[in-house]
């Protein structure tokens, strides 16, 4: 147990949540989380209708009794069914916690709150924390440069950013970008951040949906082999550097356009690399954190490893600064 304004706010036992991950945040995975102390969360724009939403909140709701959440990406565009229609059916659900992305929450803030929904918003820049306080979340995730999926355009760093964003607002600040270990999470508990959001980590994990080649290449790759695309688009993404990025930099440095780009970065390729593990198929979302990752654990195991790993480096400081 360690407790935090998070972990209190959550209902949780470990300040650490697993984050909205697209195709791969499904019911096991987040059982497997939520089960192990942290908050585990399922990932809406995987089950883009009614009936597959509701099924999977169904099957986690049988998986664990703990508490979980649900990403919901607020990224402008056309899909038919809408944020407003995920919120209603998490509210319907019992849903406890909400995370949104990819745009302000802002204008659906009174439907999440009046649904009784902990809402927590997730952003690539210090900047942005005031306006999410300010609309009325509970917590705000704070992710850096080192990512995986999206960072900011402004390329700074997690231990900046955080720094600077507990200094802008009073709600609990959730670091991510880069994290996978008990020194992060007390890096980011030191920087004042209220616990830690991880992406990169919980793919190499046993629950993880994730094809085996996905993993091993995972275990193999160091910090160097992820590179961020699309900033040509302004939309950038951190994703692992295998052929499809590379092919996606060198259109995108030819002045390529949205409309030709769009093949090749659309998440309809995905499935080619999570269940088929044709690595390069796809681009496919991946932190730095990638080149600290040597195993393949269960939840259970990497989260009590993180908590012993965080006790010892806290006895570490305190060594030092007691000599
Ligand atoms: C494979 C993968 C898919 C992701 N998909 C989403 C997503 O659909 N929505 C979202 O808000 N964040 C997404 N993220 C970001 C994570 O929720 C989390 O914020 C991030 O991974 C934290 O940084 P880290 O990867 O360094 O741990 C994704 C990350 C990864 C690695």
């Amino acid at each position: 147990m360690l407790k935090t304004r998070l972990t209190e706010l959550l209902g949780i036992k470990y300040p650490i949540i697993c984050g909205g991950m697209f195709r791969l945040g499904r019911a096991e995975l987040a059982a497997a989380v939520s089960n192990a102390g942290g908050l585990g969360i399922i990932t809406s724009a995987t089950f883009p209708e009614e009936k597959i939403f509701r099924d999977e909140l169904h099957k986690l709701k049988k998986l664990t009794d703990k508490p979980f959440g649900v990403n919901i990406n607020l990224f402008p565009s056309a899909r038919k069914f809408t944020a407003e229609d995920y919120i209603a059916i998490c509210i319907e659900e019992g849903v406890p916690v909400v995370e949104t992305s990819g745009h302000s929450p802002e204008r659906h803030m009174d439907q999440l709150k009046n649904g009784g929904l902990k809402v927590i918003h997730k952003v690539p820049g210090a900047q942005y924390a005031r306006t999410v306080e300010r609309i009325g979340c509970d917590a705000v995730s704070v992710v850096g440069n080192e990512t995986g999926g999206h960072p900011g355009m402004s390329e700074v760093g997690t231990m900046v950013m955080v720094r600077r964003a507990v200094e802008n607002v009073e709600i609990p600040i959730v670091a991510g970008g880069g994290i996978v270990d008990g020194a992060g999470l007390l890096a980011a508990l030191s920087l004042g951040a209220e616990g830690v959001i991880m992406g990169t980590r919980f793919v190499a994990t046993r629950e993880c949906p994730a094809h085996a080649a996905v993993k091993d290449w995972m275990r193999e790759a160091t910090e160097d082999d992820t590179v961020i695309v699309q900033k040509s688009i302004k939309s950038p993404i951190r994703v692992a550097k295998n052929g499809m990025a590379l092919r996606v930099l060198a259109m995108e440095k030819s002045g390529a356009s949205l409309d030709e780009l769009m093949p090749l970065i659309t998440g309809s390729r995905n499935p080619s690399v999570y269940s088929e593990g044709n690595l390069d198929d796809a681009l496919w979302s991946c932190g730095q954190a990638v080149g600290l990752i040597d195993n393949i654990p269960s939840c259970q195991q990497l989260i009590e490893r993180i908590m012993l790993e965080a006790t010892a480096s806290l006895a570490n400081l305190n060594h030092l600064f007691s000599r």
